[in-house]
């Protein structure tokens, strides 16, 4: 019987020879293309027509040449298949939960129902919880790539000082908190006031 490890991790020896010819065809694409670019500035058009046939000739796998071994092109498998498993799992129970709720209310006695109550407002984080999920599963399942097999995020890193930044994480940081604690002061004014009769 094959376990959960060798269902997500099953082809990875498959793969990882894959990978290693990619690299190799993706290292002749790069040193193809600077040798295309150092000709064109030289103005050796033969010498440009013969880089460019190279770099055509392994330009699918250019994006291979920049990584530097065959275990990089792999992601984090269990990462990804943990947090997409624990969005679809909460996002299959968010459905129940709000037939559960509206038969309650058809029924009118959804105020007795002290679980239900409970499990709605967990709901409220868990809808959080399965955002952030969705998005490791969609941001780690995707490494290495910012362009599938064209452009390594290791390669697509800005050049902007680090000070840029860190300025433009604090606003953010200062502009959410504000707004997160204006949100809350007007819940808690509204709780006070309580519904209507
Ligand atoms: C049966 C339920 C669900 C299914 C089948 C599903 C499926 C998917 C799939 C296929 C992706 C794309 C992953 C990728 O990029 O390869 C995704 C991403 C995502 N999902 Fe879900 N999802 C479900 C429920 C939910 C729920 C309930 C939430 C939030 C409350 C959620 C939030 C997200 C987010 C935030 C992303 C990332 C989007 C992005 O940044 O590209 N998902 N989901």
């Amino acid at each position: 019987m094959p376990g959960i490890n060798d269902l997500v991790f099953g082809n990875k020896a498959q793969n990882i020879t894959g990978a290693e010819q990619r690299i190799a065809n993706g290292r002749i694409a790069v040193q193809e293309l600077a040798r295309y670019k150092e000709a064109k500035s030289k103005g050796d058009s033969q010498e440009a027509a013969l880089a460019l046939a190279g770099f055509n000739a392994h330009k699918n796998d250019l994006g291979y040449g920049y990584l530097a071994t065959a275990q990089a092109a792999v992601p984090p498998v269990a990462t990804t298949f943990y947090s997409f498993h624990l969005m679809v799992v909460l996002g299959t129970l968010f459905p129940l939960l709000f037939l559960l709720v509206l038969y309650h209310l058809y029924k009118n006695d959804i105020e007795q129902c002290r679980l239900l109550n409970t499990a709605a407002f967990l709901a409220i984080f868990l809808g959080y919880i399965a955002s952030q999920a969705g998005w490791v599963a969609a941001e780690v399942g995707r490494q290495p790539w910012a362009i599938q097999n064209l452009l390594p995020v290791g390669v697509a890193t800005t050049r902007i000082a680090p000070g840029n930044v860190q300025a433009t994480f604090f606003i953010f940081l200062t502009l959410f908190t504000v707004l997160l604690l204006a949100e809350i002061s007007i819940m808690i004014k509204q709780i006070k006031i309580g519904p209507e009769e």
